[in-house]
């Protein structure tokens, strides 16, 4: 049977799928549960040093529906990070690190553009035992109006200066939650990884208006009739974070992916995340260059036994490719991309290809044959 496991910098993963960052890491209880499920690791839900700043509003998610049943597309959300206060999550860190030492728990933390903040709630973090941290530059709305979250992941100096804070800080890995809410994310991601993060994770939300109600006027997810644009997660966003995973991979790899060690940042890491559902989907991730897959909104629609079919259908996929670990596919497609005048350049060589066999002339000395001799060495005469 293929192994499943992985160790992306330093920290061993009993399978690549992780708990991203939201409402199925938002305590030490349901973080129990994602480990007892069998879950590889799990991002908490993202910590700052004050959460009473942090005031959530209801309703606050919006969903896409397919016209034909029951099956969510997407999902709008405008919540914002924990309001736990950070000594409960201190505590709990430490309850979960006793009662799981084995399992990788990752604090996701986001602050404001102050470096003894920064440096207090990773060292903070750190001596509560946790394995990694995911810093959260990209959640999209709320935040940004305090010039955290996407508002610092927008802008590359700004991220690597805070990157650079943290890894001064941190003596465990270090990942930089992306945001999808820029135009060339690999700028973000080589920011990150010059400051010394040991990988980058993509993507977060993508700023969105889920949708109008045609009754009242008012866009939805309605709060006392009003609204901001949120954050869309789940299947819809699948190809896009697809394309910026193959970005930031070509870029950290290079084409020939990271088996060739070759690239800027050959040994670092991405983790993806966008609307992983199934085994099939985490694999298209895997093979574009990515080592983990995060999934947030998939488990809140599925509920946390869903590791179990990722886990089941992965297997599935290694067994027909005869892939024996993760590392067998990491990056192999990333050879298939090029630019769109060396597709014409291909397109055309195949259709003379064709039109060379059709007419009987003679390409390759291969093909020449007995009882078509003659014919084939007149299609090659350039004056008749
Ligand atoms: C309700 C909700 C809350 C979220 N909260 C956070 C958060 O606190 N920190 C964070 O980094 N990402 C947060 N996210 C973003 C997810 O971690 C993830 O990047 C995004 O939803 C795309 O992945 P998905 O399609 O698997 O959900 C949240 C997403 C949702 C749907």
């Amino acid at each position: 049977m293929p192994d499943l496991s992985i160790t992306v910098d330093g920290l061993r993963l009993p399978n690549p799928f992780i708990i991203g960052s939201g409402p199925p890491g938002t305590n030490a209880n349901v973080i129990a549960k994602a480990f007892d499920e069998g879950w590889g690791a799990v991002i908490a839900k993202t910590i700052s040093l004050d959460a009473s700043k942090v005031i959530n509003v209801a309703p606050r998610y919006a969903r896409l529906r397919a016209e034909s049943g029951d099956e969510v597309l997407g999902w709008e959300n405008i919540e914002l990070i924990s309001d736990r206060p950070f000594d409960t999550w201190l505590t709990e860190f430490r309850q979960l690190k006793s009662r799981y030492p084995g399992r990788i728990l990752i604090a996701s933390v986001m602050e404001e553009y102050r470096r003894e903040a920064w440096t207090e709630i990773i060292d903070r973090c750190q001596q509560a035992g946790v394995d990694a941290f995911e810093l959260n530059f990209s959640c999209p709305h709320g935040l940004p109006e305090r010039k955290m979250g996407s508002a610092m992941g927008q802008d590359p100096a700004i991220l690597e200066e805070v990157c650079g804070w943290v890894n001064a800080a941190s003596s465990i890995p270090v990942w930089a939650k992306l945001t999808p809410n820029i135009t060339h994310i690999e700028d973000a991601a080589r920011a990150a990884l010059r400051a010394g993060c040991e990988g980058v994770s993509a993507i977060n939300t993508i700023l969105s208006v889920m949708s109008v109600n045609l009754d009242t006027l008012r866009p939805e997810p309605t709060v006392e009739g009003y609204t901001v644009p949120g954050g869309y997660s789940c299947k819809a966003i699948r190809p896009i974070a697809l394309r910026m995973v193959m970005e930031t991979a070509t870029m950290m790899y290079g084409r020939a992916g990271p088996a060739a060690r070759s690239g800027e940042f050959a040994g670092r890491s991405i983790s993806a995340i966008g609307g992983i559902e199934s085994g099939d989907d985490a694999a298209q991730f895997l093979l574009l260059g990515a080592s983990t897959a995060q999934v947030c909104t998939g488990v809140m629609i599925h509920g946390y036994k869903l590791i179990h079919q990722l886990n089941a259908s992965l297997l599935k996929f290694m067994e027909k490719h005869r892939f024996e670990r993760i590392d067998d596919f990491r990056g192999k497609s990333l050879q298939y991309f090029t630019t769109h005048a060396d597709l014409v350049r291909r397109q055309a060589d195949a259709k003379a290809a064709e039109k060379a066999a059709a007419s009987g002339m003679v390409t390759r000395d291969a093909a020449w044959t007995s009882d078509k001799f003659v014919e084939q060495s007149r299609g090659l005469i350039a004056n008749e």
